[in-house]
Order: C-alpha cells, then sequence, then structure tokens
C-alpha cells in the first residue's frame, strides 16, 4: 500500500538545507538532430525559440537549440562527429534526457556540498563569463548516464549562457500554456530503487515523501514500485521507478530494454488550464494515451465535485484523481521518440500534491495496449 512518509509535514528547517535549490533550470536532451527537435517542441508544444550554440559561436563540436516556456527550459544538443561522445549516447539509448540542470545560489557549494557526501562529481565548479556576466556550474551523475547540473546565475544577464547567442525564427507558435517543471520520474534497474533514494537521501538531502508498492501499482500483468523524492522546500521532486514481477513485462523493464539501461522516463509539465493546454496539443499533433470512456462513467461519485465539466476530460482523455489536499487532472503523452522510452505528462493541480494513485490501474493498462501492438508485453 501507498505510505505517506510522517516526513512530509512541511516541518524542514531550510537552514539546515545544505543544497537548497531554486527549481528546475532547464532539462537538456541529447538528439539526433537538434534543429529538428527544437521544432517539433516548438511546432506542437508551444516552446519559443531562445538561444543557439554552435560552430557560429565557437563550439565546433556540438549544436543546441535551447526553446522556453514560460519557466520551462528545453536544450537539445547533436553531436557533429560521429566519434563524439553525445553521439555515443545517441546511438545508444536513442533521444533521451542527459542533464537534469538545477538552480542554486551557490554552484560551488552546491558541489563541494554533495560530493562530499559521495556525489560522483561530473564537472567540478566552472565558472563561464561572456560581456552578459557569469554563470557557475558544477555537477554530478545520477542514475544511467543522466546528470545534475549545478547552474548558479544571478551574475548572468545574457539570453542563456557563455557560448550562447540569441536565436531568433521568423516562425513562432503561440504558448500552449505549460509553466514549469512539476516533476521528473526516472526508471531504475531491478532491485536498484531503494540505492537510488538513499542517493538523493544522502547526496541531495532530499526525502521520501511518498510510496507505491507492486500492489499499488499492479494490473493484471505487469507491475512497478516507486518511490518519491523531494528537496527540502519541494520545488525539485524525482519519483523513482523500479521495475516489479507481474504475469507479464513491467514497463519499466520495456523502457531499460529500449533506452539500454536507466534514465528518465517522463517530465511532468504544469499548466493552469490542462483543458485548453491538451486541446491545443492535440490538434498540434502530441498524440495521448487514452483511457477507456467508462472510466468517466463513475468518475464524479469517485472524487467528488469538481470544477471542470466532464465532458471535454472525457473527450480528452483528462484523468482527475482526489487527494486529502484537493484534487489534480493529469494526462500523459506516448512516447515521443520512435524508441518506447520518454514521454510527458501534463498536470493541473488544484490542491493536490500527490501523483494520482487513484489513475495507476486504468494509466498502466492503457500503457500495456500499448506495449502488446509492439510486441514487447
Ligand atoms: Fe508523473
Amino acid at each position: 500500500m501507498s505510505t505517506l512518509s510522517a516526513a512530509n509535514t512541511g516541518t524542514a528547517n531550510a537552514s539546515a538545507d545544505f543544497l537548497p535549490l531554486q527549481g528546475t533550470d532547464y532539462v537538456e536532451f541529447y538528439v539526433g538532430n537538434a534543429k529538428q527537435a527544437a521544432h517539433f517542441y516548438k511546432s506542437a508544444f508551444g516552446f519559443q525559440s531562445v538561444a543557439y550554440a554552435g560552430p557560429e559561436t565557437g563550439i565546433k563540436d556540438k549544436v543546441s537549440y535551447v526553446v522556453r516556456q514560460n519557466k520551462l527550459t528545453f536544450v537539445f544538443t547533436t553531436a557533429l562527429y560521429p566519434d563524439h561522445v553525445i553521439a555515443q549516447h545517441v546511438q545508444l539509448h536513442g533521444d533521451g534526457v542527459r542533464v537534469l540542470a538545477l538552480r542554486v545560489g551557490d554552484a560551488t557549494s552546491a558541489w563541494n556540498e554533495t560530493v562530499s557526501r559521495g556525489g560522483v562529481s561530473c564537472m567540478e565548479p566552472t565558472t563561464l563569463t561572456d560581456k552578459s556576466g557569469e554563470v557557475v556550474i558544477s555537477g554530478i551523475h545520477t542514475y544511467g548516464d543522466t546528470l545534475h547540473l549545478f547552474i548558479e546565475r544571478e551574475n548572468y544577464k545574457g539570453v542563456f549562457m557563455p557560448g550562447y547567442r540569441e536565436w531568433k525564427t521568423i516562425y513562432n507558435a503561440p504558448s500552449t500554456g505549460l509553466l514549469y517543471v512539476d516533476h521528473c520520474v526516472g526508471n531504475v534497474g531491478w532491485h536498484q530503487m531503494d540505492r537510488w533514494v538513499r542517493f538523493y537521501e544522502d547526496v541531495m538531502g532530499f526525502r521520501n515523501i511518498l510510496s507505491f508498492d507492486d500492489k499499488d501499482i499492479s494490473t493484471e500483468y505487469s507491475a512497478l514500485m516507486s518511490k518519491v523524492m523531494s528537496n527540502g522546500n519541494g520545488y525539485v521532486k524525482f519519483p523513482i521507478n523500479e521495475p516489479a514481477e507481474g504475469k507479464k513485462k513491467s514497463q519499466v523493464e520495456e523502457y531499460l530494454e529500449f533506452y539500454r539501461g536507466e534514465g528518465v522516463q517522463h517530465v511532468a509539465l504544469a499548466t493552469h488550464n490542462i483543458v485548453e493546454t491538451v486541446t491545443q496539443l492535440r490538434d498540434r499533433g502530441v498524440e495521448f494515451l487514452q483511457v477507456p470512456t467508462s472510466y468517466y462513467d463513475d468518475l464524479l461519485n469517485r472524487v467528488g465535485t469538481i470544477d471542470e465539466d466532464v465532458q471535454p476530460l472525457k473527450e480528452l482523455g483528462i484523468l482527475v484523481d482526489r487527494d486529502e489536499e484537493g484534487y489534480l487532472l493529469q494526462i500523459f503523452t506516448k512516447p515521443v521518440e520512435d524508441r518506447p522510452t520518454l514521454f510527458f505528462e501534463i498536470i493541473q493541480r488544484k490542491g493536490a500534491q500527490s501523483f494520482g494513485k487513484g489513475n495507476f490501474k486504468a494509466l498502466f493498462e492503457a500503457i500495456e495496449r500499448e506495449q502488446s501492438a509492439r510486441g514487447n508485453l
């Protein structure tokens, strides 16, 4: 059964937080074709062009495109040479998340505090400067080939960071109302969840605020287990999934097989109006998992009164769940690459701080139908 940890009482003493995080700074994806990926996120998801780095800005071995929507910043990076480490990442994993970058006030302190607690450095504190100021970056490894970079940018006024120039385009699709990263979920290997829970506790000072075992998250066929890790102020939440034994292959196993290892499963993007946002996304070609329409027959009996009309939720396939604090609305895209790996969640919270446990069964049955169609169940 799921357990809401006693630690989730909001009593964390901010002065005791050795890794104060201001939120997600950006998410960087290593992809096969950054130019086209950036266009997809602009046209389909409503991001705006922000910055570019590549040979024209003095970076000879790769290109990066930066796009933004409200507080969401995505970076798409592609190597220019086949033996480049970024090209090898893409060859192994397909397109996927390489960096979950976290905003800090002091990147040197963040590195010292985490590395002294056992974090494995991927970048010592490094100061990048140009005429717009300076950005300090440091970082550590997390699960798989994924990195956490700590970004200190209080003394920077430029478009993104040194090495980048402003990227202006004639084509700029309207926003879809996506606001910020609500949470990022990692899939880890068999029996590795608790190891990564300890990593986030010991190295980064996070707390386990919620746990789901295989009785919460199992359908007739497959199962997984999950623990939600949160930093002290709750701005950064990383649920960690591992596969569990079921009659057939867990969705986490399918991910691990196709990603060739551990990695980011989904990034949840917040909106203040999910009906409006999902209508826009759907009309621009984003594909969503669909639950059977019978899900809506009994909806208001299950979740109580909600502000939204049920009909548009049903038409779009938006799910609803309630906890002690309120309710939430959520929907999941199909994988956004050819491999069945990374996908997105769109979420609107109306008080609820949980993750939609009441939807797991309907949702995972929808995922299994997709898995089965791929021959992977
Ligand atoms: Fe989620």
